[in-house]
């Protein structure tokens, strides 16, 4: 099994860090901890890292820039191959650009239910609104604070005689559940064939006059008519014996077909039978798979196939 290699930032005690990692010692994580760095030397997280083997790095904020700071964190995360991100109690925004060129690869826990209370003194805010439960979210992190997906939520009973601090307390060991799940169920995904092909599906049947159709025993999907359409995608999920998890693409022929596999062996494959006619196959269960780059393919190869009637209405469209 791969396993993905996590990056944890800290800025305190580093308890999530600590459930993170204790978690990931078990042999059936889906991710493994090659990171715990910090912008506070003292933060005690730091010592329960080093305790365990795990490489630590220290770079303090004060007195350098955002993008000074940022920019050396970043670079630990890419020295230690990291390829995910997890904020465990950082208490620094990252920028803009730190987030863009990490998309979808960083995740942080909030100790609140979001969509309520983004930001600072969540329990305090929950208690005095008279809510029922406070909690934790995690959730994908985008340049905008606190808004990104949520992925996983854990609820907390508010007591009556209940008081910021001890909320506190009873949400942190939730988080400690909580959080580990969540970061083996999201760097496991990309691995797992029904989320693949899920998010294959919605961007098949996002192009005009599509639809699902099995063939051979696998999904697949057709452009045109449902009595005369023609396929432009094929779903295989390790197929005939071979590792992949891969959607099956039309190339301009067995050049341009051999010439990718030989380019970028990481990236496509000649698939059994449906290769000879020239269709690659292109590897989603691997690290870093980049979706717009799908996207692309399964309209290129949509347009190979699609009548002329459609071709011509979206170059219409390009047009404008
Ligand atoms: C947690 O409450 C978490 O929700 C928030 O920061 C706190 C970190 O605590 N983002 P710890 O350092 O993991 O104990």
């Amino acid at each position: 099994m791969h396993r993905a290699r996590v990056a944890i930032f800290i800025s305190g005690t580093g308890t999530n860090m600590a459930a993170l990692l204790y978690a990931s010692l078990r042999d059936d994580s889906a991710y493994e901890v090659v990171l715990v760095a910090s912008n506070v030397a003292t933060a005690p997280g730091l010592a329960i890292a080093e305790g365990e083997g795990i490489a630590t790095f220290v770079h303090s904020h004060k007195g350098v820039s955002r993008a000074d700071h940022d920019a050396a964190m970043e670079r630990a995360l890419v020295d230690a191959k990291a390829e995910y991100l997890v904020l465990a109690g950082y208490m620094r925004i990252l920028s803009d650009g730190f987030v863009r060129r990490w998309e979808g690869r960083i995740l942080n826990i909030h100790p609140s239910l979001l969509p309520r209370y983004k930001g600072l003194d969540t329990h305090a805010r929950a208690i005095a609104a008279g809510d029922s439960h406070g909690g934790a979210s995690v959730h994908i992190v985008t340049p905008e604070l606190d808004a990104g997906e949520v992925l996983a939520q854990a609820r907390v009973a508010i007591r009556s005689d209940e008081t910021p601090e001890s909320l506190a307390e009873r949400v942190k060991f939730a988080e400690h559940q909580l959080y580990p799940r969540a970061v083996s169920n999201y760097v496991s995904r990309g691995y797992d064939a029904e989320y693949l092909y899920a998010r294959v599906r919605e961007l098949a049947l996002a192009l005009p006059e599509t639809h699902a159709r099995d063939s051979h025993g696998s999904p697949g999907f057709r452009v045109g008519t449902e009595k005369s359409g023609k396929f432009f995608a094929h779903f295989n999920n390790q197929h005939h014996g071979e590792e992949h998890i891969a959607v099956l693409v039309k190339t301009g022929g067995m050049d341009e077909l051999l010439d990718l596999v030989e380019a970028q062996p990481e990236i496509y494959f000649k698939p059994a039978y449906y290769g000879a006619s020239g269709w690659v196959g292109l590897i989603l269960n691997r690290p870093g798979v980049d979706w717009e780059h799908v996207d692309e393919w399964l309209q290129r190869s949509w347009r190979s196939v699609a009548p002329a009637r459609l071709t011509r209405l979206i170059g219409a469209a390009e047009m404008f």
